[in-house]
């Protein structure tokens, strides 16, 4: 069994698909560890998006992730981070497959739903980010 972060991001959560997203987690046997819904602040923007503060795009990605509420979720199953990230799809939604998170909802890069650790490594920094060791049943 291996864990990971998802998170439903503001623009996901503006759109009313939370109920959705989180359907597709359960339905396809994931188990949800632990979710709550939060503004992120510019803090914790840096620390999650660590590896791109000095990218081009991350002063749009701070606005846009500080912008309104997301939806954070520790996953479980086997497999979890690798599939996790095949359910939502490419990072760029006009490469993301149909059937996918971003491919049925998502048409741009900046706004594209959902995020997902992308290693073991990602995953065990996100999670620790986000939740207290106590708020993961
Ligand atoms: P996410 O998986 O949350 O990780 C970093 C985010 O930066 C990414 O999804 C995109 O929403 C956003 N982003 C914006 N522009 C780019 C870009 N040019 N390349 C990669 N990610 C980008």
């Amino acid at each position: 069994m291996e864990k990971t972060f998802f998170m439903i991001k503001p623009d996901g959560v503006k759109r009313n698909l939370v109920g959705d997203v989180v359907s597709r987690v359960e339905k396809r046997g994931l188990t949800i560890k632990a979710m709550k819904m939060l503004q992120i602040s510019d803090e914790l923007a840096k620390k999650h998006y660590a590896e791109h503060v000095d990218k081009p795009f991350f002063s749009d990605l701070e606005e846009f992730i500080t912008s309104g509420p997301v939806v954070a979720m520790v996953v479980e199953g086997p497999k979890a981070i690798k599939t996790v990230r095949n359910m939502m799809g490419a990072t760029d939604p006009f490469e993301a497959k149909p059937g996918t998170i971003r491919g049925d909802y998502a048409l741009i890069i900046d706004e594209n739903v959902v995020h997902g650790s992308d290693s073991a490594e990602s995953a065990e920094r996100e999670i620790n980010l986000f939740f207290n060791e106590d708020e993961i049943v």
